[in-house]
């Protein structure tokens, strides 16, 4: 299955925190902080490692060590809302940052801005709260493995069944993580029941 939605009670109470319209800036930024933090742990369990031995100060020890380095790539602007938390917990992860945008009348998304490190044999986490028509996602993935990249999870704070299923057909190798699986998208491709516009949300705009 592509879609792995979390399944934890702090989740639950999170993501109705972020839906409440009376959220303000300063508790979103934080409640999106602490998803985040939950759908990155579900992302990498699997995460690849090697034997490695240390000397604790009474006897040596024969531990891991992680093995494949992570990217994480965030999709501007909201995206940037999840990156501090997988930093926090992996120091070592390389940043890239794809900008889109989507028009308000056709929902479809423009690309401003592109910056990726080296992608060949990492691990990326493609970040962004909103998987709406998949629009944004699958532009953001295409550029992704044109550069190279072969494992790719897609983290979000909330899907939608029709983004689910376009980035589904364009790459149905992807894993999505995602908070929750919504109901539909209205005539304006916002999702609902959702949380608005994650972006205007974060940033008070
Ligand atoms: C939002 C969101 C996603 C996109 C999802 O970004 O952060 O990137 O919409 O919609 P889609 O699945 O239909 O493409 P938005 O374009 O509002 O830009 P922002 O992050 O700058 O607010
Ligand atoms: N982008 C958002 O921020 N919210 C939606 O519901 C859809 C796209």
């Amino acid at each position: 299955m592509p879609l792995h939605l979390l399944n934890h009670p702090l989740a639950d109470h999170v993501l109705t925190r972020l839906r409440d319209k009376t959220t303000p800036p300063a508790q979103f930024r934080t409640l999106c902080h602490q998803i985040a933090l939950l759908l990155t742990l579900e992302a990498t369990q699997d995460l690849a490692t090697r034997a490695h031995t240390v000397e604790t100060p009474l006897e040596t020890f024969n531990g891991r060590a992680l093995e494949c380095p992570i990217v994480v790539v965030p999709i501007l602007r909201a995206g940037l809302g999840m990156l501090q938390p997988i930093v926090d917990l992996f120091p070592d992860v390389s940043v890239g940052y794809i900008g889109l945008e989507r028009d308000h009348d056709t929902a479809l998304a423009r690309s401003y801005y592109c910056k990726l490190p080296p992608l060949k044999n990492t691990r990326v986490l493609l970040v962004d709260p909103m998987l709406a028509t998949g629009g944004s996602a699958v532009k953001a993935l295409d550029v992704i493995f044109s550069r190279g990249a072969s494992e790719v999870d897609l983290l979000n704070i909330v899907a939608a069944p029709e983004g689910v299923a376009v980035v589904e057909k364009a790459y149905p190798k992807i894993r999505i993580f995602s908070g929750a699986l919504d109901r539909e998208l209205n005539a304006r491709k916002y999702i609902l029941p959702g949380l608005g516009d994650f972006g205007d949300r974060l940033y008070g705009t």
